[in-house]
């Protein structure tokens, strides 16, 4: 007999997910550690924050690629507590990111958002709460699934057992990107569009559901 899928909440699902969120099979996230291994334009010395930090992998990898500190906030208590359990240098915040962040305005070089904003239905404040935390110069990387891909209801879910888990996830087209980040007085630096044939060795064939041309996420870097 199948289970019907189950709605929870965006912390009741990630608190879930979060004890096998790493190991699990996802093409968003085998895609997206791929892009950050090739350091997001540079990290060495730099100050990174996080918003969606999940379980701190993001973070983790840029200290060890010379980051100097690297900070997040999460709403998940569970995907926080793997991400402490991970690495002891990161500084997390359980803390919702469309709120101000207690935290002091030009500390940081690099704000991440990595397969977060999906959970976000207004752009608007976390992307002016990252240029706050930016240093003059500092850049807002934006690395989230593609718009092609979300419009056509693909979005965060997994299998836990028999049990398939949903939560909200809202669709973001191009233009609710470039009209936030343009309203905040953010300056495009580069944008990329991530199909699976971009990718050596290979991803899984997961990826190549729709076909190696189809794009998986899209890359965007500001600067403040
Ligand atoms: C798909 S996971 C990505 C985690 C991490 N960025 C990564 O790349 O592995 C999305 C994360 O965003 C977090 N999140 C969703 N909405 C949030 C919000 N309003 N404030 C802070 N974190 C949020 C979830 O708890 C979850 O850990």
């Amino acid at each position: 007999m199948s289970v019907d899928p189950i709605h929870l909440s965006v912390t009741g699902a990630y608190d879930r997910w979060s004890r096998f969120y790493d190991t699990y099979d996802n093409p968003m996230v085998a895609a997206a550690t791929r892009v950050v291994a090739q350091g997001l334009g540079g990290v060495q010395d730099a100050s990174v924050f996080e918003f969606g930090c999940g379980t701190g992998r993001n973070l983790s990898a840029f200290l060890e690629s010379g980051a100097a500190r690297a900070a997040g906030c999460d709403l998940s208590a569970g995907m926080l507590q793997q991400a402490r359990q991970r690495d002891a240098r990161l500084e997390l915040l359980q803390h919702d990111m469309a709120e101000p962040l207690p935290l002091d305005s030009g500390t940081f070089d690099l704000a991440l958002f990595c397969l977060s904003l999906e959970h976000i239905s207004a752009l608007d404040a976390p992307l002016r709460e990252a240029r706050r935390l930016l240093r003059p110069g500092g850049r807002i990387a934006i690395l989230e699934i593609h718009p092609f891909l979300s419009l056509s209801g693909v979005a965060a879910h997994f299998q836990d057992g028999e049990q398939e888990v949903h939560m909200p996830a809202y669709p973001h087209q191009f233009e609710a990107y470039l009209n936030a980040c343009a309203g905040l007085g953010l300056q495009v630096i580069s944008c990329r569009e991530w199909r699976p044939c971009d990718f050596q060795p290979p991803l899984t064939g997961k990826s190549f559901k729709r076909g190696p041309l189809f794009p998986l996420l899209l890359e965007l870097h500001f600067r403040a």
